[in-house]
């Protein structure tokens, strides 16, 4: 694989889409971007300032402010820092997971984050992971994956994952919020989540991390 080169993998919420490309991003010293955490980091500015409050968002008063952010995702730590201030943990909340696919529904946030990883793509190569990296972020990428997953399992995982980071959620409520995403994300407008037609689909649900590792790195070695 040329050091130049993108990968691009898309999916449903919670397939092991990051844990991947950050295997990925190791094994061929490519920096990993995980376009969600900017999404989310989106999302979580809305909340901490009051333009989003429960269910209602002030449209214009998001798009003014998206003017003052600076958002940046690192690629060594894989941290996430906003205006400076690292929210990687905050951006995890399920706070955030129930409201960030209605605001990545939102074309001004969709136009504002496209140019950012587009740009990341002339840097230098990548592995990026997402909703819309292989069909709009980057088309023309070198490898593409799509990954899917029945929803029990990956509503355990993923209830695994938070709990274990302290946080108080029940196993139905991940569910719910993975299927309320996976809709919203499906049938929005602008960039919906669809596998980019010449994209490598894998089912993780009964295939261990290093499973799937190993059948992308076989993909990606034979083409
Ligand atoms: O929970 P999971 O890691 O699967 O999701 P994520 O990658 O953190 O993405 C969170 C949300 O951001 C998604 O449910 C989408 O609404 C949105 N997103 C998007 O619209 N386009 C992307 N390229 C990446 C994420």
């Amino acid at each position: 694989m040329n050091p130049s080169s993108i990968i691009a993998i898309d999916g449903f919420a919670s397939t092991g889409k990051s844990t991947l490309a950050k295997r990925l991003s190791q094994h061929y010293k490519i920096p990993f971007i995980d376009s969600g955490a900017m999404y989310r980091g989106i999302t979580l500015f809305a909340i901490e300032k009051k333009i989003l409050k429960g269910d209602n968002l002030d449209r214009k008063g998001l798009g003014f402010a998206l003017e003052g952010i600076k958002i940046k995702f690192d690629f060594n730590s894989g941290d996430l820092f906003l205006n400076g201030e690292n929210i990687a943990e905050k951006i995890r909340l399920p706070l955030v997971s129930d409201h960030v696919s209605s605001i990545a529904a939102l074309s001004f946030i969709r136009d504002f984050l496209l140019k950012q990883l587009r740009q990341m793509g002339q840097e230098s190569g990548l592995v990026m992971d997402g909703r819309d990296i292989g069909t709009v972020v980057f088309p023309e990428a070198d490898y593409k994956f799509f990954f899917n997953a029945q929803p029990e399992v990956r509503a355990q995982r993923r209830f695994e994952e938070l709990k274990a980071q302290g946080q108080k959620i029940t196993f139905d409520a991940v569910l719910e919020n993975l299927i309320q995403r996976d809709a919203l994300d499906s049938d929005r407008d602008v960039a919906p989540l669809r596998r980019a037609y010449d994209a490598i689909e894998i089912d993780t649900s009964e295939r261990t991390t290093d499973e799937v590792f190993a059948f992308l790195l076989q993909k990606i070695e034979a083409k």
